[in-house]
């Protein structure tokens, strides 16, 4: 039913994709804390959108179940939340469903529009949902990832959404960037002295980007397999870790200047070619194996059907500038890992001079600082020590972490973590654009990820097989071992 005209409208959140997986499992659950926590706006209406017909109170009888899978949802929390819940059903890609979803939503003071669908329909959606005035300068579009497959579609892409809405009304999603843990990189460099002039090649001898998933594809196989590692996770997620490691610091925390400096990254990226490109990436696909102590089948038999698309991909990088001249970059990803691990490691260099004995500098290992970020939050530093005792052989050493577990500080007040979608739609409620993806960035890392593939495919490299519960393919050491390093698991 339409909402009746009202002289003091609050402001609307329309949730399309309402029912799908990515809304039931983080999206209504964040919403729902917000709640808890007395962070949602006042006034805030909650619509979500799907096309399947169901009733406003079905509606929120799923919600409440979708939350509960998570935790448990009191009495009086609910009674708090479901107010605010309403559904619509109707194809937002047809012009008189998007019409219809105009009249029901109303009037209103703002009105976030949130994509949770596929990529798609995002053009087809703006295009009907602008001309059925939805998007106004009171509008602001989030738009959830992939954007694009590569640089050509999310062009496109980008120009559909460009089209009826400015850059500043877009809020591209970037899940990894709503994680405490990676603000606490922009923390880490920006608010100690101490790293900064270490901070270059000059004393750092290589940099580590892991992040290990248990998880196989499980029903989002039709969408993986198009996508692959690469795309999936390390286009988006694993480069916005690399941007916030390795980029200048900015003149403030504004969006723009956080943008632009993490763009001369991107832009500094060197190319991959058919000659070097089996040097520098190691594609892998798992097989049947066993994980966490469960016999789990490969990627090939959940696909059903022959495929290349790679679930794991180790690569060597490098960012050709000043501060980073020479120092290797290493990204690794897949899923069916032996354990769930997002991890950054700076290794430091040797010391150019060591003062020691002989059997001290056995002892001797060089500095090392490892940022865990899932699924425990930890900074650790590696410094050396000397080891307590006697000895014949006179002063030992040894290397002891001064270390920050965060997972208390970070914990929140209630003992829970919090999901990064949280600080993302809290964000997207108050304008606040910092952590989020600016259409210069996403092309950007589209431009070097598709030379990437464009060089794999010409060199005709294709993924090799490896057990699920492995930490990879063969060839993985290897990458790293040929700049003389080693991963640090
Ligand atoms: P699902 O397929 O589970 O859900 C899609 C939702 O969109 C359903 O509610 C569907 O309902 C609705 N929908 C589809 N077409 C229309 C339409 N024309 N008009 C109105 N509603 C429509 O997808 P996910 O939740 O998994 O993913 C949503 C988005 O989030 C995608 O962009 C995905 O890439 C992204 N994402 C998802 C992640 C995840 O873990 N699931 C992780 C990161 C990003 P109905 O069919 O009834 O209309
Ligand atoms: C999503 C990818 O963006 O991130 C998934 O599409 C992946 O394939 C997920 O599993 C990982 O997110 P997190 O927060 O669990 O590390």
């Amino acid at each position: 039913m339409a909402k009746a005209p009202d002289s003091n409208p609050g402001p609307v959140l329309v949730l399309l994709g309402g029912t799908g997986d990515l809304a039931r499992r983080m999206l209504l659950p964040s919403l729902f804390h917000l709640e808890k926590d007395k962070l949602l706006p006042d006034g805030l209406r909650l619509i979500g959108v799907a096309r399947d017909g169901q009733s406003a109170d079905q509606y929120r009888a799923n919600v409440r179940t979708a939350i509960a899978a998570r935790e448990t949802v009191s009495d009086e929390d609910w009674q708090r939340f479901v107010p605010r819940v309403d559904y619509f059903s109707g194809d937002v890609t047809k012009p008189e469903g998007a019409k219809a979803l105009a009249e029901h939503v109303g009037d209103y003071s703002e009105l976030v529009i949130y994509f949770s669908v596929s990529p798609s329909i995002f053009a087809a959606a703006c295009q009907s949902l602008a001309a059925a005035g939805l998007i106004t300068d009171k509008t602001r579009l989030v738009l959830e990832k992939p954007i694009g497959r590569d640089l050509e579609s999310s062009k496109q892409l980008n120009a559909a959404v460009a089209a009826v809405a400015s850059e500043e009304q877009i809020f591209r999603i970037d899940h990894y960037l709503g994680k405490e843990t990676v603000q606490n990189l922009i923390a880490l460099r920006f608010a100690n002295i101490v790293f900064e002039p270490l901070w270059t090649s000059h004393s750092i001898d290589y940099v580590q980007i892991t992040v290990a998933e248990t998880e196989g594809v499980g029903d989002r196989s039709s969408y993986y397999n198009e996508y692959g590692a690469l795309r999936d996770m390390l286009q988006n997620h694993m480069i916005q870790l690399l941007c916030l490691i390795a980029m200048e610091p900015p003149a403030d925390l504004d969006p723009d200047s956080v943008r632009q400096e993490k763009v001369k990254v991107l832009k500094a990226l060197r190319p991959m070619s058919r000659a070097t490109v089996a040097q520098e990436v190691v594609l892998g696909q798992y097989g049947a194996g066993v994980v966490d102590g469960k016999s789990v089948e490969g990627y090939l038999k959940e696909v059903g059907k022959p495929t290349n698309t790679e679930t794991f991909i180790a690569l060597r990088l490098f960012i050709d500038n000043w501060r980073w001249a020479g120092t290797p970059f290493f990204l690794r990803t897949g899923k069916r890992l032996p354990e769930r691990r997002t991890q950054i490691v700076i290794q430091f260099k040797p010391l150019p001079h060591s003062v020691f004995s002989a059997s001290a500098n056995q002892d001797m290992v060089a500095n090392r600082l490892v940022i865990d970020l899932q699924p425990q939050e930890d900074i650790s530093l590696l410094l050396m020590n000397q080891r307590p005792g006697l000895t014949q052989e006179g002063m030992r050493l040894q290397s002891m972490p001064l270390s920050l577990s965060l997972a208390k500080a970070y914990s929140g007040k209630d003992g829970r973590r919090r999901i990064a979608y949280e600080r993302l739609l809290l964000d997207v409620f108050r304008g606040d654009r910092t952590l989020f993806v600016h259409r210069n960035e996403v092309e950007e890392a589209w431009r070097w990820v598709d030379g990437v593939t464009d060089a794999w495919l010409e060199a005709g490299l294709k993924p090799k097989q490896y057990a699920a519960g492995s930490m990879g393919p063969a060839g993985v050491h290897a990458l790293i071992e040929r700049s003389g390093h080693q991963w640090h698991d």
